[in-house]
């Protein structure tokens, strides 16, 4: 179906576009009170997500209540270790909890990587009903984690400050870590094949604990596995977000993806220097949308006009917080929108 607002794909692609796109990340999600009735009903997170209705109802909730440029699919990057054969529980108000974690060769063998579409079908059917939904009014992200993201948690099984564990097997094994970081690679682009079958308009990658790498470990660890990924789709357009990885921004910009994602830490201008060929992604800091609603819209124009209207898509710098007052929110979409 031929889309009717086809911006972030154009931007995406270098293309000019009339005006700068803008979505959120985490943009499905608690911030939105039509969100948590939904998830009261679904009972849990986890029902929420593999319920294909329900996930693809809070996908379409910010398309249509706060005007974003593009939908993202409503899931978790989680998934993917769960259909590997380590499930997940989400505890409330703490985060992912793995109950099973990888810690010897045996673990490692025992994951999966085949029939990720047959596990992972639940986000396929809800993918389809969102793209009949929208009618083409606006692209569908498909999303995962990064190998390097996906292995903290298969090898902490939960949330970490510092993921010292994970951190622990590159340097005492690091052959044991490429191991594994082989197989979720493999898993992670049959997911993502499958998910754009079902029609993932543009793939985003979330390294969301890149920036606990030095940046010799993270050449190393990471920067493989994202190239394998981009290499893997020159079907779509790839999104890479490798949060707090600064050091990394010029290796980055040297693989095949379209897009590189930044954080509010990252220097606007520094950044276009460093990734001179590619669209750039971000980078408000989320605690700006705490603001009033003059320094809300003073911010955000500032950010474009850093960024220029020309290869940039707008964001935060990384998820919208919970607590985010909905109508900051539309402030900044609207001040994008406006420039
Ligand atoms: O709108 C969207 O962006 C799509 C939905 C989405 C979710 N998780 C839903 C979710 C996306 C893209 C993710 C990605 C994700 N999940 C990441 C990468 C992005 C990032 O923020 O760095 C990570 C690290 C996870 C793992 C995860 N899932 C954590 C750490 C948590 C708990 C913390 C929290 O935000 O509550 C989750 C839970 C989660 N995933 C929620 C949502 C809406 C909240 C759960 C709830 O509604 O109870």
């Amino acid at each position: 179906m031929e889309l009717q607002n086809d911006l972030l794909l154009r931007a995406a692609r270098g293309e000019k576009t009339e005006r700068v796109p803008v979505w959120m990340m985490r943009q499905a999600g608690r911030i939105l009170k039509e969100y948590r009735e939904v998830r009261a009903k679904a009972g849990s997170f986890i029902a929420l997500a593999t319920t294909p209705e329900l996930a693809a109802e809070v996908t379409l909730q910010p398309v249509d209540i706060l005007g974003v440029d593009a939908a993202i699919i409503f899931s978790d990057i989680l998934v993917v270790p769960e259909a590997m054969g380590l499930p997940y529980e989400m505890v409330e108000a703490k985060g992912p909890y793995f109950p099973k974690t990888v810690k010897t060769k045996e673990d490692i063998d025992l994951l999966v990587t085949t029939e990720m579409e047959d596990r992972l079908s639940y986000v396929y059917e809800s993918m389809d009903i969102v793209k009949r939904e929208l009618g083409g009014r606006v692209p569908l992200i498909g999303f995962a984690g990064a190998p390097f993201t996906i292995f903290c948690y298969m090898i902490e099984g939960q949330g970490s400050k510092t993921f010292s564990k994970a951190k622990k097997v590159l340097y005492s094994d690091p052959e044991f870590a490429h191991t594994l970081l082989n197989k979720i690679t493999e898993a992670t682009i049959s997911y993502l094949k499958g998910k754009v079958k079902h029609g993932a308009d543009l793939l985003q990658i979330f390294d969301s604990w890149a920036g606990v790498l030095s940046p010799a470990q993270y050449s190393a660890f990471s920067i493989p596995y994202l190239k394998r990924i981009s290499d893997a789709f020159p079907e779509v357009p790839v999104t890479l977000f490798s949060k707090g990885a600064f050091f990394a921004r010029k290796d980055l910009g040297e693989l095949s993806c379209d897009v590189v994602g930044l954080d509010w830490n990252m220097d606007i201008r520094e950044s276009r220097e460093l990734i001179p060929n590619k669209t750039l992604q971000g980078n408000l800091d989320p605690c700006v949308l705490y603001s009033p609603f003059s320094e809300v819209e003073k911010q955000t124009k500032t950010m474009v006009q850093a960024f220029g209207k020309e290869r940039y898509i707008a964001n935060l710098g990384h998820g919208v917080y919970p607590d985010t007052d909905p109508e900051k929110v539309k402030c900044f979409i609207e001040t994008v929108k406006a420039c």
